[in-house]
């Protein structure tokens, strides 16, 4: 079956069909995938059976892989695998419990940002015969395009400050269960500064990349300006016309661009409902 691109009726995404991510993918439909993930930025491959492997050799495909910092949550086995659950075993966590706590995108807290993650479900809650947990992706892109000119005139030439340890410190402030960085997580990953609008250099389309999670201050202004600021773009990017909603299934791998996207997670349910996933997380170039 020749593989195909069905775009969702949202401001970005679509679904890539007839193709087995367990199988060795030829050139043309990589270049069809490809071309796909740069014009919509968040793409879905419904009912794969991959195996850790496999899924890393898919995701080589794009480039180089991330070993996370927060190695406590990688894959024992493959480390390039982060574990996203809220699973325990006895009293500890076997994986990220608060991925997606906050509006943000993956690694941005980094000086070379990832240029996409793929996520693959293989535990999803469920209540009634309706899955729980769902995702919610912005596109950076479209947000960008619809703010006034003179609002792209005033935050032309910001950049802000970007942090892992800010991001914990949050987690913890509000109640999550979760640890600080340790001294040598914290120093793998110092505090980044991004322009906050940026080119995407997969598509070289301008995007807003400030995001609610990550971000500590823009850099320059006073405290309560940077903070009314933030929040402003904030609140714009995530508004519901630039957002899609992703309800998971089973064997579905999404992948989504951390530059041109911003997501969330849905937090709507609890142990005993489990939830599942393994992510892969590219490289990115370093960003202005
Ligand atoms: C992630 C993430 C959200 C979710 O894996 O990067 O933010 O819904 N996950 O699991
Ligand atoms: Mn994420």
């Amino acid at each position: 079956m020749a593989v195909s691109i069905h775009p969702f009726d949202t401001a970005l995404g679509a679904e890539v069909r007839g193709l087995d991510i367990s199988r060795p993918v030829d050139e043309e439909s990589f270049a069809i995938v490809n071309d796909a993930y740069k014009k919509h930025s968040v793409l879905l491959f419904r009912n794969q059976e991959l195996t850790p492997q496999q899924h890393i050799a898919f995701s080589r495909r794009f480039g180089k892989l991330e070993i996370h910092v927060l190695d406590q949550w990688c894959h024992a086995d493959h480390p390039e695998i982060l574990i996203v659950s809220n699973i325990k075993d006895k009293d500890r966590h076997i994986g990220v419990p608060h991925a997606g706590r906050y509006w943000h995108t993956d690694l941005s807290y980094m000086v070379a940002p990832s240029r996409g993650s793929l996520l693959y479900a293989i535990e999803i809650p469920e209540q009634n015969g309706r899955a729980l947990g769902d995702t919610r992706f912005a596109s950076a892109v479209a947000a960008y395009d619809a703010l006034s000119e003179e609002i792209k005139k005033r935050i032309a030439d910001l950049s802000a400050t970007f942090s892992l340890a800010h991001h914990r410190s949050k987690l913890m402030a509000d109640g999550a269960d979760e640890n600080p960085l340790t001294a040598e997580q914290q120093a793998k990953v110092p505090v980044a500064v991004h322009k906050i609008v940026q080119e995407n250099p997969l598509t070289g389309r301008k995007c807003l990349f400030v995001n609610e999670g990550h971000v500590v201050e823009i850099v320059g202004l006073a405290q309560e300006e940077s903070r009314e600021l933030l929040a402003m773009l904030s609140r714009h990017v995530t508004k519901p016309e630039f957002v899609y909603r992703h309800r998971w299934q089973v064997g579905d791998l999404l992948m989504w661009d951390n530059v041109a996207t911003q997501h969330i997670a849905e937090f709507d349910y609890a142990l005993p409902q489990r939830r599942y996933l393994l992510r892969t997380t590219l490289e990115g170039v370093a960003l202005a």
